[in-house]
């Protein structure tokens, strides 16, 4: 029997409806990445399953007990299912230590020593011992994200839901947070995460549900999401978060604005500093010296550049494909010395080879 039984969870509110028509079954000790667009239901999906919403209709089944049935004592479930949020709810008050006593007091029954022991064990866990008597203001982002998962460990749940754990958090914490998330999962906690970082998606879940539009499209492991997708709709969504565009319409640009998204892109794609700083580099020399000199040149106000760069698996071999077949192409095919121009960015290293797909579409590769 699976640990977690969704069978047609609906859930309306009174302008929209945000689970239409949710199927699906988790086994214990799995990891469950939830992916999808903004704004279709993930968060509502993990919320009806502790039943911090009631579903309009259908059945949740967790351990076999119905989530949805009045004579069920939630409270006793949801000690079976932590959930941690987006925004580490600590108690600002209290030591770190107490943050993760007070529960297993009140609700499991420990005695003072008991819930001290299992929160320094727990403090461990997280790589948070030494902050045992720290004030929550003490720590950053990132070690209070890990407090809130001892915290919500401390009460032995056999299920842990996770809304966006790391989307409050800055880049360089995000990895700290999903390495613990990790750990646990090789403790065979059963665990369901809503999460937009898709390496985590990749290389932590033993399966992965993309939701959209209220439906749960396609479930699977992470190669098949990833790699092979059986709908065209998962397909789509993973080229999108996979791949970073950008346009450019005017001979002044605004390079501050496209570099800063090209860094938060390399960032989630988990590419180390210097790979991320190759990527820069090519895009602004391409952009800057080679293509909006060679529409200066030409006397052409809107360039019409489109780019877009797509990491290979693990944030390596990026390919990025210059398009600038409007304008730019209309008024001829670069020159030999044009074309020249383009190559010295291979010349500085940057990329290692790179190919005229047809006059003014261009794909470069990088290894990163
Ligand atoms: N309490 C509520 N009352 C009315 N509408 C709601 C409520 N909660 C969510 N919704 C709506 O339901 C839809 C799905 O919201 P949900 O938060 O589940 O999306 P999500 O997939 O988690 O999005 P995101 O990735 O942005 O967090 C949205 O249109 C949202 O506005
Ligand atoms: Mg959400």
């Amino acid at each position: 029997m699976s640990l977690i039984e969704v069978r047609h969870l609906r859930k309306e509110y009174p302008n929209v409806t945000p689970l239409k028509d949710v199927n699906a079954t988790v086994d214990e000790g799995e990891v469950i990445s939830i992916i999808g667009p903004s704004g279709t239901g993930k968060s509502t999906f993990i919320r009806c399953l502790n039943r911090l919403e009631t579903p309009t209709s259908g059945q949740i089944l967790v351990d076999g007990i119905d989530m949805c049935d009045p004579d069920t004592d939630l409270p006793a479930m949801r000690q079976k299912m932590g959930m941690v949020f987006q925004n580490y709810a600590l108690f600002s008050h209290k030591l770190v230590v107490e943050n993760l006593m007070m529960a297993p007091m009140d609700l499991l029954g420990l005695s003072k020593q008991e819930a001290y022991d299992q929160a320094l064990d727990l403090l461990e866990t997280v790589g948070l011992r030494d902050k045992a008597l720290a004030w929550p203001h003490e720590l950053s982002g990132g070690q209070r994200q890990r407090v809130a998962i001892a915290r919500g460990l401390a009460m032995r749940p056999k299920i842990l839901l996770f809304d966006e754990p790391t989307s409050a958090l800055d880049p360089q914490m995000v990895s700290e947070v999903l390495s613990v998330i990790t750990s646990l999962a090789e403790r065979g906690l059963t665990m369901l995460v809503v999460t937009h970082e898709m390496r985590f998606a990749r290389d932590a879940s033993s399966r992965v549900f993309y939701m959209d539009r209220g439906e749960l499209w396609e479930a699977g492991p992470p190669k098949q999401i990833f790699d092979h997708p059986q709908r065209q709709e998962t397909h789509d969504f993973i080229f999108r978060v996979r791949a970073w565009e950008w346009e450019i319409h005017t001979l002044t640009p605004d390079i501050h604005a496209m570099e800063a998204s090209l860094a938060t892109y390399c960032q989630r794609q988990f590419m180390s500093g210097r790979a991320t700083h190759t990527c820069l580099l090519l895009v602004e020399e391409t952009v800057s010296n080679q293509l909006l000199g060679l529409a200066r040149k030409r006397g052409i106000t809107d360039p019409n550049i489109h780019m877009t760069l797509v990491a290979g698996e693990g944030g390596i071999d990026m390919e990025l494909l210059l398009d600038y077949r409007g304008r730019l192409v209309a008024e001829g095919e670069p020159t030999a010395n044009e074309r020249d121009d383009l190559s010295l960015s291979i010349i500085k290293g940057l990329c290692d080879h790179w190919e005229l797909v047809e006059p003014g579409l261009v794909r470069l590769y990088v290894r990163c």
